[in-house]
């Protein structure tokens, strides 16, 4: 599995490097709106199809499954590809952004990168054996409480807008009853920040698989849990709610009654 993920991290720096170079020349990039308030430049294409060379250069016959050009090939090994995971923060030039590759082999997650090319952090995870921040091993905190703990999230948007009002109800109460929240613009290193003990916790509805998989298992190698706020594998719903293990529970209590009082919109 090692060899995986020395793929995973050649791939995710080449990806890493193209990111920066473009983003010294910010004013020339072409941003395109997929859908209104989404945005996709030459630099998440470029960054997709440089990671799509490293792997298939090694593994010609894995499929992969990548945010900009969706899914090809198949078989047992399935690589799942964020290229630009924070292209809103990007493309306005605010400095958080990450390169996220998970590698998932016959369902199950097997190895994890997550980088961040801004201040070159590199996180990396392989099944069974914790979780790396530039080589050095990281576990999730320790903390045992809602109080003095610092939680990150995802605002609903898009399509996720009709999770709003028990959103920002979820919102409330997570002010009232922590230390601080965070919303950094990149689902991938929240995750990855969360493994590290930079966050006791996280929450976000509606993220995609590619935001969330190899951060996902950072996360569960850390120590931490991952569960889902709806019923159902948490890679499929994108309805996710993480932590250290007491914080993940006092969360858990504390949000999901909102479900209940005021479910979504239809
Ligand atoms: C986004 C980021 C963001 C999350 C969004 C994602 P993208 O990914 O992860 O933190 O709130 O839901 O779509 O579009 O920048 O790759
Ligand atoms: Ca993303
Ligand atoms: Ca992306």
């Amino acid at each position: 599995m090692q060899a995986f993920l020395n793929t995973a991290v050649k791939a995710a720096r080449k990806a890493g490097e193209i990111a920066i170079r473009a983003q010294r020349r910010l004013d020339e990039l072409e941003v395109r709106e997929k859908a209104r308030n989404e945005f996709v430049t030459q630099v998440d294409q470029a960054a997709e199809q440089a990671i799509i060379a490293t792997i298939r250069e090694r593994y010609p016959d894995h499929a992969v499954l990548a945010e900009e050009s969706g899914r090809s090939g198949s078989g047992e090994f399935e690589w799942i590809i964020d290229p630009l995971d924070g292209t809103t923060n990007y493309v306005h030039g605010f400095p958080v952004f990450a390169i996220s590759i998970a590698l998932r082999r016959r369902g199950q997650l097997e190895a994890g990168v997550v980088y961040d090319p801004v201040r070159q952090e590199l996180f990396t995870t392989l099944r069974g054996s914790g979780v790396q921040l530039d080589g050095r091993r990281v576990r999730v905190s320790g903390r045992r409480e809602l109080d003095g703990a610092l939680i990150g999230t995802g605002f609903p948007y898009r399509s996720n807008v009709r999770w709003m009002t028990p959103y920002l109800g979820m919102l409330r109460d997570v002010m009232q009853h922590t230390a601080g929240i965070r919303r950094p613009g990149s689902a991938a290193l929240d995750l990855a920040y969360l493994a590290a003990g930079r966050t006791d916790g996280f929450f976000e509805f509606g993220l995609e698989c590619w935001d969330i998989a190899a951060g996902l298992l950072m996360v569960q190698e850390a120590g931490g849990l991952v569960t889902g706020l709806t019923p159902g594998p948490v890679l499929e719903s994108g309805n996710i709610l993480a932590g250290s293990p007491k914080v993940h529970d006092a969360l858990r209590d504390l949000l999901l009654p909102h479900l209940n009082a005021t479910p979504p919109a239809a």
